[in-house]
């Protein structure tokens, strides 16, 4: 296949940045259809893209020969529905996260993907951001010498556009609070460069009692590899957090993304002005995301975020908010 034809599945506040990511991609890809349940949403996008048709239903979407691939960006809760139906009818299938609400879902969306021979790709921008990529390149080279923690943080405010869409309160739709929703990109992070995860503990409150679920989450983790691990996920914060949030500490140094210094710092006692700059531009993570899913689907390059990732990322989520519930250590 050399040029893929995709059509967009619910049409809310994030598939304008796949139509954003997808206008940087017209010489290899194209959105050529819409679909939402509310048809309102599917004309705005599609009136958006230029010359996209809106689809009346999700089964005239997988019919449709001229599509050969899904983005799925509906509510979590009906994320397994379409993933299944979408492989079954052949198609291609980028999924936003959570990949679902349950491991079961996960593993009959993976089982189905897999047995129709096409390509699941796990929506996660930060699984593929260049800062993510050049820190394990700098922790594989030593440059931090033993890895002894990581330190994630996701504080902001979530108001305005998203407050208005309701599902995303109540816990029985999302799977959960803020972490299932929010801090699951960082969980992703502490995986991605901390490793696999042994064990958890995780504490949660909320503080903005029209939410159905929590709206803070602290978890800790045990590292299969020895080092520990903190991510406090919040969206009762009044504003972004205005300074790095994910710190890499080893013994011989420390890895900052974000921050005043650039997209990915390194800090030594031995380096000039003790600091090394690694990468100066946090880049573009959503077009990054999609032209790694064009590579894979396209040119056949190894899929970076297969559903596993996804899978183990929620793995992690559901066993903080064990944790949570029963106030104490949940081994994974
Ligand atoms: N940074 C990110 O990667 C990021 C940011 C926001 C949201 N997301 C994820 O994207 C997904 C969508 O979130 P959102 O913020 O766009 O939500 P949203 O509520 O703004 O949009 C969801 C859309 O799905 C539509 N919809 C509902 N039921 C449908 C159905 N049965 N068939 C087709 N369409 C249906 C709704 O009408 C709505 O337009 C979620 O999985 C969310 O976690 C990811």
């Amino acid at each position: 296949m050399k040029f893929l034809r995709v059509a967009l599945v619910g049409c809310g506040l994030i598939s304008q940045q796949h139509i954003r990511a997808y206008q940087q991609q017209e010489h290899r890809a194209r959105i050529t259809c819409c679909f939402d349940i509310d048809p309102a949403k599917a004309a705005q996008r599609a009136g958006m893209i230029g010359d996209a048709r809106v689809a009346a239903s999700l089964d005239e979407v997988l019919r449709d020969p001229e599509v050969d691939a899904v983005e799925i960006c509906t509510p979590h809760h009906l994320h397994a529905e379409a993933v299944i139906a979408a492989a079954r009818a052949g198609k291609h299938i980028l999924c936003q996260k959570p990949l679902a609400n349950t491991l079961e879902e996960c593993d009959a969306m993976i089982a189905a993907a897999h047995e129709a021979g096409v390509v699941l790709y796990y929506s996660e921008m930060n699984h593929t951001t260049p800062a993510a990529q050049e820190a394990k390149r700098a922790i594989e080279a030593g440059r931090i010498g033993r890895m002894s923690g990581v330190q994630a943080t996701y504080s902001h405010w979530q108001g305005g556009e998203i407050l208005s869409t309701a599902w995303r309160y109540d816990p029985a739709l999302a799977g959960g609070g803020h972490l299932m929703d929010g801090g699951i990109h960082y969980i992703d992070l502490l995986l991605n460069i901390g490793g696999p995860i042994e064990a958890v503990t995780c504490f949660t409150t909320r503080f903005r009692p029209e939410l159905g679920g929590e709206d803070t989450a602290v978890v800790n983790a045990r590292f299969t590899a020895g080092h520990l691990g903190t991510l406090f996920s919040s969206h009762a914060a009044g504003i972004w957090l205005p300074q790095s949030n994910f710190v890499v500490f080893g013994t011989e140094g420390v890895l900052t993304l974000g921050g005043p210094h650039g997209a990915l710092t390194l800090h030594r006692k031995d380096l000039p002005e003790r600091r090394e700059v690694l990468l100066q531009e946090r880049g573009d993570s959503f077009a990054t995301m999609i032209g790694r899913y064009l590579d894979t689907v396209l040119d056949g390059a190894p899929n970076p975020s297969p559903g596993e990732v996804g899978r183990e990322n929620l793995r992690v989520v559901l066993a903080a908010y064990e944790a949570a519930r029963l106030g104490r250590e949940v081994r994974l």
